[in-house]
């Protein structure tokens, strides 16, 4: 017989060769992946698994959308990248479709996320200056507690993560930490009139997707507003269906004055974030004075176009909140069940926590590691507390097997 030589390699030499030559940045589950459709992936075994992980949400389209990848692999086929010295035929198109998808005067289009965060603060301390009339060099920028909005070193000052921050010093100033889900912490550093903006995840996702009470970001807002101050949102993981709504802030009927948006903005296909606000805002930056080279290329304007379509056209966000409710539903009874397991559950969209009590041993590491066993992808986040956002869509179907899975496990602590 003959015998076909492939290259395929196996979970344990991919390993080893990360392991080898890849910086240690990342603690991954010992899980190999080769293929993904929708809501499941593969590994180079050939097992399948559930992604409740979804890229930190940068997948909510689900894996390999036809649409989505169409899209992609046919600009690819004609002009990928001009950079900015240039104009491309898909930017201006991309810009005017976004800008009316969210409601904006402008965007200002970038690769990743953390360039997104960093691209507000800089538009922000640029207003302060030139608009809202702070003297140079003294704008400050309120962040919250426990945030996690990328890893550059400004954003690092920002955070109060030893992991994030240890021997990233010096830090970048101008930059104060206030209390989540404390409007009255935050009505008094408002009193500081060189404030320029508050930067706030509307769910905090890393920190264990910590929903603020009803009604905190709206107060937030107006105390914002009141004061002359920029309320920018980091979307980047809790917008574009994941709670259910468009955008997080779309369940106060806030609308950021500075919307930044990554992740699922391409479906998972391609770095692409980008920059929303109005032209008091946007106008401040004149050419030369920020940019990209991979900024709003042609390749990832199209995608950007096909992810977003997707979003509206396939109801995710609809599906996110009709799914969330049932997975709210079990994910608490599970809890009831195994409360000696289950510490506590949280849920808004398809985007849940589930937090466990670590004792005799077993972490929350340990039960993702079961969960993966059986055919789900889960990963603790800040130790004791396990994220699942499956991309959005999944079907109830699927989502009650995840179910059945976790309960299964949970079960078994
Ligand atoms: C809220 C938030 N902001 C910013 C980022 C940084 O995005 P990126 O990893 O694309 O730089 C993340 C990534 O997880 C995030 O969750």
């Amino acid at each position: 017989m003959e015998t076909i030589m492939t290259n395929k390699t196996t979970s344990s030499k991919a390993i080893e060769l990360e392991d080898k030559y890849g910086a240690h940045n990342y603690h991954p589950l010992p899980v190999v992946l080769e293929r993904g459709e929708g809501a499941l992936v593969w590994d180079v075994e050939g097992n399948q698994y559930y992604d409740f992980l979804a890229a930190y949400s940068a997948v909510n389209q689900g894996h390999c959308h036809p649409k989505i990848v169409g899209a992609l692999l046919e600009q690819a086929q004609k002009l990928t990248l001009t950079s900015r010295a240039f104009y491309n035929d898909c930017l201006g198109e991309y810009e005017k479709f976004v800008t009316n998808y969210f409601g904006y005067d402008k965007i200002l289009p970038m690769n990743t996320g953390a360039e997104g965060v960093e691209t507000a603060l800089k538009l922000a301390r640029k207003w302060a200056y030139e608009k809202k009339g702070i003297a140079e060099n003294e704008a400050k920028i309120i962040v919250c507690k426990n945030n996690f909005h990328g890893r550059t070193i400004t954003i690092v000052s920002a955070s109060n993560d030893p992991d994030a921050r240890k021997n990233f010093g010096p830090y970048t100033p101008g930059i104060i930490a206030v209390e989540y889900n404390n409007a009255e912490a935050l009505k008094e550093l408002l009193k500081d009139k060189t404030v320029a903006a508050f930067l706030i995840e509307p769910i905090q996702g890393e920190a264990g997707v910590i929903i603020p009470d009803e009604g905190y970001l709206k107060t937030c807002y107006d105390l914002c507003k009141e004061n002359n101050v920029l309320f920018i949102a980091d979307e980047i993981q809790s917008g574009l269906g994941r709670t259910g709504k468009l955008l997080a802030c779309d369940h106060e009927n806030v609308h950021p004055d500075i919307l930044i948006l990554g992740k699922a903005l391409s479906g998972g296909t391609y770095p692409v974030s980008g920059v929303l606000t109005n032209n008091e805002i946007m106008l401040c930056i004149k050419p030369g004075q920020h940019g990209s080279t991979y900024g709003g290329n042609p390749l990832a304007c199209k995608v950007a176009i096909a992810a977003l379509k997707v979003l509206k056209e396939e109801q995710l966000s609809e599906n996110a909140e009709r799914l969330g409710k049932i997975l709210l539903k079990e994910l608490k009874q599970i809890q009831e069940e195994n409360s000696q397991v289950v510490k506590a559950v949280r849920c808004k969209g398809l985007w849940a926590a589930m937090v466990i009590n670590e004792k005799d041993g077993k972490s929350a590491w340990d039960v993702c590691i079961e969960l993966m066993k059986n055919g789900l992808l889960a990963k603790p986040t800040h130790g004791d507390t396990i994220r699942f956002a499956p991309p959005l869509v999944i079907t109830e179907e699927q989502l009650m097997e995840c179910v059945a899975i976790i309960k299964k496990v949970v079960a078994k602590f």
